[in-house]
């Protein structure tokens, strides 16, 4: 591959982790105005309505609930918000207040999951709805407004509004999720636990840093009774053993594009540690529901000195860590 696309997604995903942690800056630091509008919301309203609200930016990144409302100063053709909650969190959309111009070609779209660079998360094998049913397209809505529930912690907002003084606010609430399977990570470093308990899907954890991953518990083809799981033959690769746990390293966010790393297919605890010096790593766990498959991991971030010198060296390695 040559250095020029990793380049350029390297630095998208850069500048998408960096505003990250700049969101929640600018909102803690807009929170006093907040609160302010909140006062003034609250004598006309009533108290129903306690909550964060601010102006949405045209490139903007959303951590908290609260009303965001966008106002176009100016032709505005290529916006985007990204929302993320906590693992165990999905997010809850909900346009209101919408002036827009659909016959004009303005458009607000809903997306269950995050696009960058033309690259979905959670990737189509990993989600349970067909791509173009994870699209809700407020201009095609028959509803009042449109709304839209996410499958995982991240969602996203794309739009395109072209008159002055055109816009629409979302409402954006973090529900609880009880079964987080795919889940992109806020933080560089963490610990997480995933659990696919008899279903055939792949789940997915991705942390958008380069990472040190340490797997601390792996038990996969427990039986659905108590009866002894057969031995387990190592494979070379997992893939012909049904479920097992893939650990990838890429560039991009879709999982399927990306490197694998290490396939690991057989129950251990406390062995596994490995460094990844992509921009995104990923824990992937394939299951094809005949068991209670788990995976526990912790992760941080890799120290400066200890990412990989040369990206172009070969393809397969060319972000694992010695
Ligand atoms: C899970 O992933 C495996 C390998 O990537 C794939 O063969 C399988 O079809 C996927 N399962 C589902 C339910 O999507």
């Amino acid at each position: 591959m040559p250095a020029t696309p990793c380049a350029q997604l390297l630095l998208c995903l850069m500048s998408v982790s960096a505003r990250l942690g700049l969101g929640r800056y600018v909102e803690d630091n807009e929170a006093s105005d907040g609160l302010y509008s909140l006062l003034s919301l609250e004598q006309k309203r009533g108290s129903e309505d306690l909550l964060f609200r601010r102006p949405l930016r045209c490139l903007d990144m959303l951590a908290t609930d609260g009303y965001f409302t966008f106002v176009a100063s100016r032709p505005q053709l290529a916006c985007a918000a990204f929302i993320i909650a906590e693992p165990s969190e999905v997010i809850s959309l909900e346009l209101s207040d919408v002036s827009i111009d659909c016959s004009a070609g303005d458009f607000i779209k809903m997306f269950d999951g995050w696009v960058l660079k033309g690259e979905k998360f959670p990737s189509s094998q990993d989600h349970q709805l067909p791509v173009h049913q994870r699209y809700t397209d407020y201009c095609s809505s028959t509803g009042p407004g449109a709304k839209s529930r996410s499958s995982q912690n991240v969602a996203m907002v794309f739009f395109r509004i072209q008159s002055p003084d055109s816009g629409f606010t979302l409402l954006v609430k973090k529900l609880h999720n009880p079964f987080p399977c795919n889940v992109m990570s806020q933080s560089p470093e963490g610990s997480f636990t995933m659990v696919i308990p008899h279903q055939r899907r792949n789940c997915s954890f991705s942390i958008i840093y380069p990472v040190e991953l340490r797997l601390t518990e792996l038990s996969l083809g427990q039986a659905k009774s108590n009866e002894l799981s057969p031995q387990r033959q190592v494979w070379s690769g997992c893939s012909g053993s049904g479920d097992y746990v893939e650990l990838l390293g890429g560039n991009g966010v879709d999982t399927s594009k990306m490197f694998p790393v290490a396939d690991l297919c057989f129950s251990l605890s406390g062995l596994a540690q490995m460094k990844i010096g992509c921009d995104n790593s990923v824990v992937r766990l394939v299951s094809s529901g005949n068991y209670i498959n788990r995976v526990s991991f912790q992760y941080r971030l890799l120290e400066h000195n200890e990412l990989p010198r040369s990206r172009e060296n070969s393809l397969d390695n060319f972000c694992t860590v010695e």
